[in-house]
């Protein structure tokens, strides 16, 4: 440090002071007062500084905001207050009774309200120490967070140092403006990656990101709207608070009421339900908050929201669309959904091309037609649904909706598992949309048991090709598990010993595995009780079935059908090839006759070779040793014996023949 001459250090400190001055005229006031290319060129010297003294880059200097931090993960950070969320209300007549409790809590005539808007958005804590930027926080549960500092420094408009040296913690919202999220999903495309469902996941998601470059191209906001102990600050109210917050740097949003009329709130809510279409950023309310800091603290708060501030959402947003198509969508329980084709329209800052129509009941019930003129709403804000068509615009072009009467994804039968479920659903147990979850079903602890094999590992063996049919599970090698995600080499070693001792399930869970229509494990357990082997079970008939008690119509005619169709043929022999038990007796019990057991073989053995009586031990839970000491159970004694019988003989060891052993394992 003593080379580094006094002039630099001076100058890196002025830089960083003009720089962090600049972001604020330009982030926060949106009042610049130099060009871009100043700004540019202020920054380039600073980082011409820091290249050379390495040893002076600061954590809130502002060539930080770049990002390139790659984290392991995030330190769990406990809150200095519990992180509360809001109530809500969608109505004027909810709205009012949360004015009355407060008048009457605090006994007073009228109260004061802040209104602001509801940035739809990721919130976040931040923390200053000596005006400097020192750590940002997830929501988390409300009590603890989860450390995301450098992703935070990427946000332009949170100041890594504030206008004043202070220790002080806000709160605030964390966002991705409407442009931003189309651009990013644009690119997205094209890169053929998945899209982000609207701004708020895209926000959400990109400030869970463990590299803080990504972060820092995705060119996030903040509004901040709240300090941690306001009195300590000299603040008396909400007001004061957001000034006070815009005076030490912070981005605070510039539309918000103070009124202590009613009426004026739901005019301002109007006005925003019919103006919100113009922001740069999604907002999905308001929220009212008491705006007098004592008493806010005489109302104080429920388990989950404070009791002086309510969220006032706005009804969901509908659009004016028409629909072109409906495509009928596959899912991993085998449900056919409808999904509306939509000439394209905004809705909450997204563009919407495609809408839910639920099922075949809810078009029928609400009479909804391929050209209908419709409203589309979201659902949760995610999910647009058609909510109804608007008659009077029909030409009387439009067509009906067809109900599928087979799989748009295999061409299968399709109908109702049950009468009164609305569902309809393809009913090949084979259909590929259906594969994950019969994987699901054929892992589960009901059926084979394999340990280790999650929904994420499934949907990455599918994806990727390796398992095509559920028999393909057997047929895995370490070469197709070690390479995907979180997965090592003894990860992947635990879950094919899992796949190993699956092979000697019972009967019963094999059928249960299988995932044959309208047969659960009870049924399952009726078959295998009865036929004793899965081929058996195969060539039954549909008659023979009938005789079982238990097994009605239904469920025999799908046992019939699902034996004789050719992929099924395929699955049974593929499971048979890889050794899985096809037979009644439940090896699993047998398997474990001589579980704990010990043994040493000597001499010359009349029906084994060494190392098949030893595989054979093995297999039935006992261990084998070479030489017999205190420990050893039985010598197994055969032609020729070596020393290992004088050793028997001396340690009183229990001798047995190749005899006694095949008796002891049928008795075991
Ligand atoms: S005040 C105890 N003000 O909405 C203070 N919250 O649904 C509670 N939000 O968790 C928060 N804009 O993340 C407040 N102007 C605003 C807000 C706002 C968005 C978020 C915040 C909160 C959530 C509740």
């Amino acid at each position: 440090m003593s080379q580094i001459p006094k002039k630099i250090l001076e100058e890196i400190e002025k830089l960083r002071e003009e720089i962090e001055y600049h972001n604020y005229r330009y982030y926060i006031l949106n009042d610049p007062v130099i060009t871009d290319q100043e700004y540019d060129e202020l920054m380039k010297r600073l980082i011409e500084l820091e290249k050379k003294y390495p040893e002076l880059v600061t954590p809130d200097s502002p060539t930080q905001r770049v990002g390139g931090k790659v984290a392991e993960g995030f330190k769990k950070v406990r809150h200095s207050i519990r992180m509360l969320s809001l109530d809500n209300t969608y109505s004027e007549e909810e709205l009012k009774k949360f004015n009355e409790r407060i008048k009457r809590t605090l006994e007073i005539e009228k109260v004061e309200y802040v209104v602001e808007l509801k940035i739809d958005g990721f919130s976040v804590a931040l923390r200053y120490k000596d005006g400097k930027f020192e750590q940002g926080i997830t929501r988390g549960d409300g009590i603890t967070g989860e450390d995301i500092t450098e992703n935070l420094k990427t946000v332009k408009s949170i100041p890594l140092r504030l206008r004043k040296k202070i220790n002080v913690e806000v709160r605030g919202e964390v966002y991705m403006s409407k442009d931003e999220f189309n651009r990013i999903n644009q690119e997205r495309m094209k890169k053929g990656l998945p899209l982000f469902a609207n701004p708020r996941n895209a926000a959400a998601g990109t400030m869970r990101q463990f590299d803080s470059s990504v972060v820092a191209r995705r060119n996030l906001d903040s509004f901040i709207y709240y300090v941690i102990d306001p009195e300590s600050h000299g603040l008396k109210t909400q007001s004061e608070t957001l000034k006070f917050l815009k005076s030490i740097g912070f981005k605070v949003n510039p539309n918000y009421i103070v009124t202590n009329e009613l009426g004026e709130i739901i005019d301002y809510w109007n006005y925003w339900i019919e103006n919100r279409k113009k922001l740069a950023y999604n907002i999905d309310g308001l929220v009212i908050k008491v705006n007098k800091i004592e008493y806010q603290k005489l109302l104080g708060e429920t388990a989950k929201s404070p009791r002086w501030a309510i969220a006032f959402k706005f009804p969901a947003e509908q659009v004016r669309t028409k629909i072109t198509g409906v495509t009928v969508q596959v899912g991993r329980t085998g449900v056919l959904t409808p999904v509306a084709e939509l000439e394209p329209v905004q809705l909450g800052g997204t563009t919407v091309k495609r809408a839910s129509l639920h099922n075949f009941d809810y078009i029928k019930a609400k009479d909804i037609k391929i050209g209908d003129t419709v409203l589309i709403e979201k659902a949760g804000e995610i999910i647009p649904q058609v909510v109804k068509s608007i008659k009077e615009l029909r030409t009387g072009k439009e067509k009906d909706i067809e109900v599928p009467t087979s799989c748009p994804v295999c061409g299968g039968k399709v109908g109702k598992l049950k009468e009164d479920e609305v569902a309809i659903r393809c009913l090949n147990p084979h259909c590929p949309a259906k594969l994950k979850r019969a994987v699901e079903i054929f892992v589960s602890r009901e059926a084979m048991n394999i340990e280790g094999i999650g929904e994420k590992l499934i949907d990455q063996l599918i994806d990727k090709g390796i398992v095509k049919d559920i028999a393909d599970i057997y047929y895995l090698t370490p070469f197709d598990l070690i390479p995907l995600e979180r997965m090592g080499p003894k990860a992947a070693d635990n879950i094919l010993k899992a796949i190993e001792k699956s092979k000697r399930s019972p009967l019963h869970k094999l059928i249960t595995a299988l995932g044959i229509p309208f047969v659960g494990s009870k049924t399952a357990a009726v078959l295998a009780e009865h036929f004793k082997n899965l081929d058996r079970l195969a060539k039954a008939s549909y008659e023979e079935l009938m005789e079982i008690e238990g097994i009605g119509e239904e469920i025999a005619k799908s046992i019939v059908e699902y034996f004789l169709s050719d992929k099924t043929k395929e699955i049974i022999s593929k499971l048979k090839k890889a050794g899985v038990n096809m037979s009644g007796e439940a090896k699993e019990e047998e398997e474990k006759s001589l579980k704990g057991l010990r043994f040493v073989v000597t001499g010359t053995l009349k029906n084994y070779t060494r190392s098949e009586i030893e595989e054979l031990i093995r297999k039935k839970g006992g261990m084998v040793s070479n030489s017999v000491s205190k420990k050893t159970d039985y010598l197994i004694l055969g032609e020729n014996p070596g020393s290992k019988y004088q050793k028997a003989l001396q340690l009183g060891t229990k001798v047995i023949t190749e005899e006694e052993f095949e008796k002891m394992l049928k008795r075991r």
